[in-house]
C-alpha cells in the first residue's frame, strides 16, 4: 500500500487511538459540568505516519494496541467502504443481488466472519473470496494481497477481532 498521505479521517483515528484526542482525559476535562465534550482537530499536516508495529506479526493479536491502532486506519481506509464504518455490513447481506453477488457481510458479531478461524479470514482478505472458494464462485471480494503486506492484513483482523464482544473472541474457532 502507499504510505504517503492518508486522509484527515484516518488521522483523526490515529490521534484518537494515541491519545491526543478523546475529550475528558485531561486536566482540562475536568472542570467542565455542562456541555458535551467535543474532540478538535485542529492539526492538518499533509503527512502522517501510520502506527509503528514491532516485528514480524503473523497473528490478528487483539491484546497488541499497535496492532489494533493501524489495523483500525487500514479498515476504515480498505474495507468500511462495504463493510460499513461501524462493521455493520450492507442491508440485506444474506441475500444476492440479481447477478447472483453476495452484498459485503458485517464484521461484527451479527455476522459470521467469527465463524473463520484467523487463518482463513486471512487468506480471504489476502487472495480473495473467488480464490477461496475456487470452483468458479463469483464474488465481488476482491483480495488485498497487492495492497496490503501480511502484517497489515493482521492488523485489520485484530481490529475487527478487538470489536467482537469478550464471548464471541472466545467463541470464534481457533
Ligand atoms: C468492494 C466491496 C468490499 C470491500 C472493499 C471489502 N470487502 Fe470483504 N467482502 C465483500 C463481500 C461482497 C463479501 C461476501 C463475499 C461472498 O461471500 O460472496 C466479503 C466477505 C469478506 C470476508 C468473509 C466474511 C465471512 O463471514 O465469510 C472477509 C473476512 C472480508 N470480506 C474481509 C475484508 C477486509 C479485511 C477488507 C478490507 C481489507 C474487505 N473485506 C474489503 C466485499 C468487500
Amino acid at each position: 500500500m502507499k504510505r504517503g498521505t492518508i486522509t484527515l479521517r484516518a488521522l483523526a483515528f490515529a490521534l484518537i487511538l494515541l491519545g491526543c484526542g478523546p475529550p475528558g482525559g485531561g486536566e482540562s476535562g475536568q472542570a467542565l459540568s455542562t456541555g458535551t465534550p467535543s474532540v478538535e482537530v485542529t492539526a492538518t499536516p499533509t503527512e502522517v505516519s501510520l502506527p509503528q508495529v514491532e516485528g514480524p506479526v503473523e497473528n490478528a493479536d487483539v491484546s497488541n494496541a499497535q496492532l489494533v491502532a493501524l489495523g483500525e486506519i487500514l479498515y476504515q481506509q480498505y474495507c468500511a467502504s462495504c463493510h460499513g464504518a461501524e462493521l455493520e455490513g450492507q442491508p440485506n447481506w444474506k441475500i444476492r443481488d440479481e447477478n447472483g453477488y453476495l452484498p459485503a457481510p458485517p464484521h461484527d458479531e451479527t455476522g459470521h466472519t467469527w465463524h473463520h478461524p484467523d487463518e482463513q479470514l486471512f487468506e480471504i482478505t489476502k487472495i480473495g473470496t473467488e480464490a477461496f472458494v475456487g470452483m468458479g464462485y463469483r464474488s465481488t471480494m476482491i483480495g488485498f494481497g497487492d495492497q496490503l503486506d501480511d502484517t497489515e492484513i493482521w492488523a485489520v483482523l485484530a481490529y475487527i477481532k478487538s470489536q467482537w464482544p469478550p464471548r464471541i473472541q472466545r467463541a470464534q474457532p481457533k
